[in-house]
């Protein structure tokens, strides 16, 4: 099975991401969509309104989060609810994401997240011990579709030494009007002298809280859009500086995102997601 190829391996390595045009398939994405949209109308929402933002505060101690690193969970967008507490918009276009373990959980995304593409990938990657930590259906809702701060996937999903890869394919086309990703090429690399900034992880006293490493500003000035057509992969290094504007426009952009990081590699207690004993992690 194909995985990289000398050069893209190299721009990747310089870059910190690589897009990879035709991943998948235009019938692979539509079952993908399709898949999200029967969890939506099935899912009971009463009593779980978990509101997504990655505004630090609002995330912090909600179990429903906390909660979510081996489960199917739906979060709502910020901006879902009128001030009475009621959604403004169908439920089906106020939902943010669903996370955390659908590569697990979801025979539909079980498959596509275990292709053996991309087993192959991750063995040109350097990989030894590849395992699928996370899994997250984004919806980035049209006129509504919140924002994601700039930030370093390692932040979130952290092992020592450092092992995350984070997998984002486009479900349908991605551009600056509907808030594709961004991202700072080459801020990967230590020589930029851009550490990992934070860690987010699980407090003691119960829900969460960063820790700031290095808290020097991004540099802005070198974010770059990544437009990307529906059916591409984009490959992102956990130190790379990546983010998405909100998106005011009417066109969805649905995007499903896998991170793997590297069994070898010790995964500390205080990270935010945790799963039961009776449901470990599990590779390709
Ligand atoms: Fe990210």
């Amino acid at each position: 099975m194909s995985g990289l190829s000398a050069p893209q391996l190299a721009s990747y390595e310089r870059n910190g991401f690589l897009v990879i045009e035709d991943f998948a398939s235009r019938e692979e994405c539509e079952r993908l969509k399709r898949r999200a949209e029967e969890l939506v109308r099935d899912f009971d929402p009463r009593g779980l309104i978990s509101i997504f933002s990655t505004r630090e505060q609002i995330r912090m101690s909600d179990d429903y989060f906390l909660d979510s690193g081996d489960k199917i969970c739906f979060f709502f967008e910020e901006d879902a609810f009128a001030p009475d507490g009621g959604l403004r918009y169908a439920r089906e276009r106020s939902i943010n994401k669903i996370g955390h373990a659908l590569h697990d959980l979801d025979p539909v995304f079980d498959a596509f997240s275990r292709k053996p593409e991309l087993a192959a990938i991750c063995a040109d990657l350097g990989y030894g011990e590849p395992l699928l930590l996370q899994s997250m259906y984004i919806f980035k809702q049209p006129n509504i579709g919140g924002e994601v701060t700039c930030h370093q996937d390692a932040t979130f999903l952290y092992t020592e030494p450092l092992s995350v890869t984070g997998f984002w394919f486009a479900l349908e086309d991605a551009t600056r009007d509907n808030g594709c990703m961004w991202a700072i090429p080459g801020g990967h690399n230590p020589g930029h002298k851009l550490g990992l900034k934070k860690r987010f992880v699980r407090a003691a006293r119960g829900g969460t809280k960063f820790e700031t490493l290095d808290d020097s500003p991004w540099p802005e000035s070198m974010q770059t859009p990544l437009e990307v057509p529906q059916g591409a992969l984009i490959i992102l290094h956990g130190l790379l500086p990546h983010l998405s504007h909100i998106n005011r426009s009417a066109k969805s952009r649905h995007a499903y995102t896998l991170h793997v990081i590297d069994g070898a590699c010790e995964y500390p207690a205080d990270n935010w997601l945790r799963r039961t004993p009776d449901m470990p992690l599990r590779g390709f």
